[in-house]
């Protein structure tokens, strides 16, 4: 089947800033870290990716390990970018990363010069791409100074193989320094990449500060703590969802009585507002205007229009607030 993209994808999605730059990103963006691989099966991933553009999502984030086996979530993306996406490349913002072990011996991880420009150039060579809108830091390295590591994405825009730079799951201190580096190289932090969600918080203890101070923008990933904040894990694990997958990051165990209890009870406040518990958690991410853009993640097209579907209610009584806070606080 051929793609068409509908007429009207720009009509019912909200745009925000990434912090004090030229880009807006849609509120929703789509992640290919789980169900995009070589494991998975490409006439449904095709599909999502069809659906999340005719919707107005125009970010697609990825990294050089996602799939499994590592790297085959770019070559897919690549693939269907080339099959149905030909004309609508300067429509869409496309990340990269590179950070964590990707090939054996001392150059294939962390933050080294030598590390980053080799994984850009086989992150492009994957998806058949000249550039990348966004190339990451995908994690801080302690060991490299991070002069290194900043000079890289530096380089990686200088060079022309990506637009701009970003950072990922570095902490609040972390994030001013390597923000006053790539501004000092003239490529500043366009955005930061940080788990956040309900039930993953650390942000809030500095780092959206920083964010918004510095005028870089935030996109939130794990927004739903990997399926946990919806209704899938209320009666149990589901055959072939993320938790009961080998090849799945969200472990069974992760699965508590206790933190299932908290989930029926915030199930039952998104139920007075009419949403889904995934709608609610994403609502809940974009009521802080810091928040660029929620990157969710889904295994297919009935769970992407559930989660978009959240942008018709994004306001939220001082009384649901607090209500969720009880919940959340919950031993
Ligand atoms: N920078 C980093 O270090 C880092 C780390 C992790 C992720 N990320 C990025 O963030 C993206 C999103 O992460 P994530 O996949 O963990 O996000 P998530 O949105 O928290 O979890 C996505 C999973 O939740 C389930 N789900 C989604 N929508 C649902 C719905 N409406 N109802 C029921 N279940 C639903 C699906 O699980 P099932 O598969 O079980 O159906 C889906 O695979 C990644 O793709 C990646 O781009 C970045």
């Amino acid at each position: 089947m051929n793609y068409q993209a509908v007429e009207n994808r720009y009509s019912d999605m909200i745009y925000r800033r990434s912090g004090k730059s030229g880009i807006n990103l849609p509120a929703i963006s789509l992640g290919l870290w789980h169900n995009f691989g070589g494991v998975d099966t490409f006439e449904n991933f095709r599909k999502i990716i069809w659906e999340a553009f005719d919707a107005g999502i125009t970010h697609f984030d990825l990294a050089n390990n996602y799939g499994p086996p590592p790297g085959s979530a770019e070559e897919n993306f690549g693939r269907i970018l080339k099959m149905d996406f030909q004309s609508h490349r300067d429509e869409m913002i496309i990340s990269t990363k590179a950070g964590w072990d990707m090939w054996p011996g001392p150059y294939g991880d962390l933050g080294s010069r030598k590390y980053l420009i080799a994984s850009l150039d086989q992150s492009l060579k994957r998806m058949q791409l000249e550039y990348v809108d966004i190339f990451y830091s995908h994690r801080p390295d302690y060991e490299t100074p991070l002069e290194e590591t900043m000079g890289a994405l530096a380089t990686s825009v200088n060079s022309g193989k990506a637009l701009y730079t970003g950072i990922s799951s570095y902490e609040a201190d972390r994030t001013k320094q390597a923000a006053d580096l790539l501004k000092s190289y003239n490529t500043p932090c366009l955005i930061h990449q940080p788990k956040y969600s309900m039930f993953e918080r650390w942000v809030e203890d500095g780092l959206m500060d920083v964010l918004g101070d510095n005028g870089i923008g935030c996109i939130a990933f794990s927004p739903l703590a990997q399926g946990l904040l919806t209704n899938k894990y209320l009666n149990g694990i589901p055959e072939g969802s993320r938790a009961a997958k080998a090849s799945g990051f969200l472990q069974a165990k992760e699965v508590t009585a206790e933190r299932i209890e908290k989930v029926k009870k915030l199930n039952e406040i998104a139920k007075t507002r009419n949403q889904s518990l995934a709608q609610m958690a994403i609502a809940w991410l974009l009521k802080d205007e810091r928040v660029t853009s929620v990157l969710v993640g889904a295994s297919s097209t009935a769970q992407l229009a559930d989660n978009l579907a959240s942008l018709e209610n994004l306001k939220f009584q001082a009384d649901e607030l607090k209500m969720i806070e009880e919940i959340l606080a919950m031993a």
